[in-house]
Formats: C-alpha cells, structure tokens, sequence
C-alpha cells in the first residue's frame, strides 16, 4: 500500500486489508517520499481505524524502494501520482505491473484518487476510509 507521506492513506490501506486477507498474506505499506520516515501514522488515521476496530499506531513509516518490487506481488498505489513515481521506480520493465490504482478495485477503468486528506479534517479521513473498505472488499471477493 503506498501513498505519499506513508502517513495518512497507507496506513489506513494496510490495517483494512490485514484486518481481512488471509492471514499468510504478508502486508506492509510505504511512502514515495521518506518525509516522515520512522513516524507513527497521522493521530487522525490512528483515530479514524480505531473508531472501526483497527489498531495502527504500531505501524512506523518508510520509503518505498526498487526491493518492495522483488518482495510484493501488487502494489496499490493511492493516486495517480504515486502511480507514476512508482513506475519510475520499477527497477525493470516486467515488475511496473505490479502497480495498480486501488480504487480501479471497485471502480475498473475509472482511474479514481484516494484524495490525500492531510490538509483538511477528521471527516476527510472517514471518507478515506470508506472509499478504502470498499476497494478492498471488492479486491478480495475477486480473488
Ligand atoms: P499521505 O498524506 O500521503 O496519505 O500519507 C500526506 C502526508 C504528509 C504529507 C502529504 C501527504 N506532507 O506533505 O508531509
């Protein structure tokens, strides 16, 4: 799960699908920037989760790296800037595959944004968080 600031969105991603993949799966989240490297995530994501039942104040933040595309199978990218930086970051052609727009989960083709919420309020962190759930519970009854 990558976004920006691996602070806010990802954070979010990562407690949602732990909460409901199966349990081998191996979930991790990043940033495209390491601006908040080694920070817990946002108070307002970690109130936003718990308020749903979802711990992830454990969760530290980090850059995502050319590894993660070696490590992961699919990487879902928030929006079409992370998008983008990501496929830079391929380290080859055959792994830029890896990287999807979350939200085309449950909306294929559509390319919608995970607004980044950062700047506003709590309820632009609610609204994260549906459009999230829904993403992943659509990503999961396809597999
Ligand atoms: P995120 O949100 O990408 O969802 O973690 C942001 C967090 C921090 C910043 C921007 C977006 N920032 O500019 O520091």
């Amino acid at each position: 799960m990558v976004c920006l600031g691996n602070i806010c969105r990802s954070p979010l991603a990562q407690g949602i699908m732990e909460k409901h993949a199966p349990r081998q799966w191996y979930i991790d989240s990043a940033g495209t920037s390491g601006w908040h490297a080694s920070e817990r995530p946002d108070t307002r994501s970690i109130l936003t989760a718990k308020e749903r039942g979802i711990t992830i104040d454990q969760q530290r933040s980090r850059q995502v790296t050319p590894e993660d595309f070696e490590i992961f199978d699919i990487i879902f990218a928030m929006d079409s800037s992370n998008h983008s930086n990501l496929i830079q970051l391929a380290p080859e052609e055959s792994v830029k595959d890896k990287v999807r727009l979350i939200l085309n989960e449950a909306y294929p083709g559509e390319n919608r944004q995970v607004p980044d919420p950062y700047t506003g309020g709590q309820e632009g962190f609610s609204h994260v968080y549906e459009l999230l759930e829904e993403a992943i519970q659509s990503f999961l009854r396809a597999q």
